[in-house]
């Protein structure tokens, strides 16, 4: 069974669906790659799982099962013990993770000690050292003094990956969690958050831009457009015969440099205004696929094979099987 099962879940404002019937799955030791241009809801998917949708958003409909249990059923206190020590979570703005007016050092230290019970002072310094140094700040024996604001972004933000590293979660929801850093330490950290996966079977969420990442670090990807997820399977699958538009446009759009930085910007056309009304179809007005019938209702995600959904009326061939050769042969 896996870990975090997302069913069905619709997230919304009195206006707007921004999150509308996404399912997913994730087990231990896996890492699933969320990805799909700005403002296609990975974001308020991800907080709404974590019982945090943003100021005016609510969850409206869906199951979030978190090693079985229902996290809507949760009271906002047992939600509370739940993030910071069973799920992990490693957001777009890293203070949202750190206390402005504790040094980091205590912040890490308190940790250890009401988490892990570690008596000696001079013992939960020396792991906060250790924990800052994995997470490459440099001279962290000097920085236990100071405070969140006088680090950089980057530093910030490794300080609360470090922070959830050390509370063992199993599950950890990575929100963009390195898009802040250069690339030299991105790669670092995420070789370390893998390494940390090897080590403890720790399942990951990790949302990202980046498709070179998610080909790098993710086992399985889910594609988002417009609240939805389009496609999703393993990475390797995916990315060698994506069956949905979309994801073949985002794939063609990323040079084959190796470009790290590289973001999704390529396709023609923009993404649908979160809670505009459209039937059918909302790729359509972008989709080079797009027929008179794709406009008439909205695919629902159909399993294409064991692992694999796609939701398209009119997916591209598998370019494995007799009709695909078929085409390109008549063409
Ligand atoms: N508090 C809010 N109230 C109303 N709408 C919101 C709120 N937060 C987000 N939205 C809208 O929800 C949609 C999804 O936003 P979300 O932040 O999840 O996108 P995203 O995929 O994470 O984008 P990015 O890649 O830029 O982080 C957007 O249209 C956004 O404007
Ligand atoms: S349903 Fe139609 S418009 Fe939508 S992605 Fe598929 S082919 Fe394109
Ligand atoms: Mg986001």
């Amino acid at each position: 069974m896996s870990l975090l099962t997302v069913h069905d879940l619709v997230v919304e404002t009195e206006h707007a669906r921004l999150v509308d019937g996404v399912s997913f799955a994730v087990g231990a030791g896996r890492t699933l790659g969320l990805v799909g241009e700005s403002g296609s809801g990975k974001s308020v998917a991800c907080l709404s799982v974590l019982g945090l949708p943003p100021r005016g958003v609510q969850i409206a409909g869906g199951r979030i099962l978190f090693d079985g249990d229902d996290l809507r059923t949760k009271t906002p206190a047992e939600l509370n013990a739940l993030r910071g020590r069973e799920i992990g979570m490693i957001l777009q703005d890293p203070m949202t993770s750190l206390n402005p007016l504790l040094t980091i050092g205590r912040q890490i230290t308190e940790m250890f000690r009401y988490r892990e019970g570690v008596t000696s002072r001079s013992e939960r310094e020396a792991r906060a050292i250790e924990l800052l140094r994995r997470v490459r700040i440099p001279a962290p024996e000097s920085r236990l003094n100071s405070y969140p604001h006088q680090f950089s972004g980057g530093m910030r933000q490794r300080v609360a990956i470090a922070m959830n590293l050390a509370c063992n979660p199993r599950l950890l929801i990575a929100d963009e969690p390195t898009t802040a850093l250069d690339i030299t330490v991105r790669l670092q950290i995420l070789d370390l958050l893998r390494e940390v996966q090897a080590e403890r079977g720790t399942a990951i969420v990790l949302v990202t831009h980046d498709l070179h990442l998610v080909r790098r670090y993710c086992h399985d990807v889910a594609v988002m457009y417009a609240g939805r997820i389009i496609e999703q399977g393993p990475v390797e699958q995916v990315f060698a015969r994506p069956r949905h538009p979309y994801t073949k446009g985002l794939l063609g759009a990323v040079p084959r440099l190796r470009d790290l930085q590289h973001r999704l910007t390529v396709i023609p056309g923009q993404p649908p205004l979160a809670g505009s009304i459209a039937q059918g179809c909302r790729f359509a007005p972008r989709c080079p696929r797009a027929q008179a019938d794709c406009l008439s209702a909205y695919p629902a995600t159909r399993a294409i094979d064991a692992h694999r959904g796609v939701a398209c009326w009119h997916p591209e061939p598998d370019p494995q099987t007799a009709d695909a050769l078929l085409a390109t042969a008549a063409s």
